[in-house]
């Protein structure tokens, strides 16, 4: 547990509220990697049973970029197997797809009418993603709000997400201030909780950019959640690294490789920087480095892969599953809707006033 989530705990605590509300969500395009595993999915699969959560596989977000739509299908039912395989647990956690709530589009629409186009054309995301595309959807203009009604029509009040996200979170809580101001108190207004190390995992063959799904497909990029043994040896050894041959902790970024590699044997293994520090002492050179550091990830990802092939050869229970988790999102969801339509003066069918 970060010093941030234990601070909040104990806030919590204190103030005698029950149990804090968490969303988060996850695209279903390309393939996951161990990005947003140790930097989302460990932490929310680790932290269930203190929070209420909602877990939601973002479909309407991937069609903000091209899509194969038949792959998109495959996909969704993947990543849903990969969710429950990494450890969600539908007893402890409601795990849905966004496009079976059908309030989260009416309430982008809603939140659209609140927010000023010039909040959308700062996002970093946005400009990045326009520039690497020759026609820019509307969709991915407005991806920011989706994802702000996402998290506030369900009233959370963390948003547990990697460090790539934290600028959407902020313009969510602008959102919800906004709307609060203008209709009265009306949504919570969330907070992003980053974990410290795992909150931005770096490429294997280029430390200075983030691991991502969109580059997964490059040899050596990334280790992918379901990656077999032997590939994840191979791309960890081949892991771009320095000449210093010092295992230890650093923000130099000549040495952001070996901290790259370091962080992710952190997060795996939830020890210290010291204890890692100290499991190296013994070790020579980068060659033990990456064998080590290898050998944690096959461990963890390991029986993933296996229950997730398990899953996978029963896509009705996955369905059945999903479906379940959808009835508990609407629950929650459909009444906050209803809501916000009677607070912008829309009328809702068959209630006077
Ligand atoms: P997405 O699908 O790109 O990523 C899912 C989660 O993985 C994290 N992540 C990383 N963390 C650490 N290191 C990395 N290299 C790395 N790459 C990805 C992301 O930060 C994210 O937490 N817009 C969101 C999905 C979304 C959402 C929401 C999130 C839609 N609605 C509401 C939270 C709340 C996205 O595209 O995540």
């Amino acid at each position: 547990m970060t010093t941030e989530i234990k601070i909040q705990q104990a806030r919590a605590d204190m103030s005698g509220e029950t149990r804090r509300r968490v969303f988060s969500g996850i695209q279903p395009s390309g393939d996951v990697q161990l990005g947003n595993y140790l930097g989302a999915i460990k932490g929310w699969a680790d932290r269930q049973a203190e929070k209420e959560n909602f877990f939601c596989i973002v479909d309407l977000h991937a069609l903000t970029t091209p899509q194969d739509p038949d792959e998109l299908r495959h996909q969704t039912r993947s990543l849903a197997a990969m969710l429950f395989a990494a450890g969600l647990d539908p007893d402890k956690s409601t795990i849905f797809i966004q496009s079976h709530v059908t309030a989260h589009a009416e309430g982008c629409w809603l939140l659209n009418c609140v927010t000023p186009v010039g909040w959308l054309e700062r996002m970093t995301q946005f400009k990045e993603k326009a520039d690497n595309q020759e026609r820019v959807s509307t969709g991915l203009l407005d991806y920011p709000v989706l994802m702000a009604g996402d998290i506030i029509l369900y009233d959370a009040h963390e948003v547990p997400v990697g460090e790539d996200q934290r600028q959407h979170v902020e313009l969510a809580r602008d959102i919800a201030q906004r709307f609060n101001r203008i209709y009265g108190d009306t949504f919570v207004v969330p907070e992003a909780v980053i974990p410290e190390i795992g909150g931005r995992v770096m490429g294997l063959n280029d430390p200075s950019v983030k691991m991502s799904k969109s580059f997964s497909h490059i040899r050596g990029h990334a280790v992918r959640l379901l990656d077999e043994p032997d590939e994840i040896d191979r791309s960890i050894k081949r892991a771009v690294t320095d000449n210093e041959n010092e295992i230890r902790f650093s923000d130099d970024p000549e040495r952001a490789g070996v901290n790259n590699l370091l962080g992710i044997y952190k997060v795996i293994t939830d020890k210290t920087e010291a204890e890692v520090e100290s499991d190296f002492a013994d070790a020579r050179g980068y060659g033990d480095l990456k064998k080590r550091v290898a050998e944690v990830v096959i461990e963890a990802l390991t029986p993933i892969r296996e229950r997730y092939n398990r899953l996978m050869g029963d896509v009705e229970e996955l369905d059945r599953l999903l479906e379940r988790g959808a009835d508990q999102a609407r629950a929650v969801a459909d009444p906050k809707l209803d809501e916000v339509k009677h607070r912008m003066g829309l009328i809702l069918p068959g209630r006077k006033g």
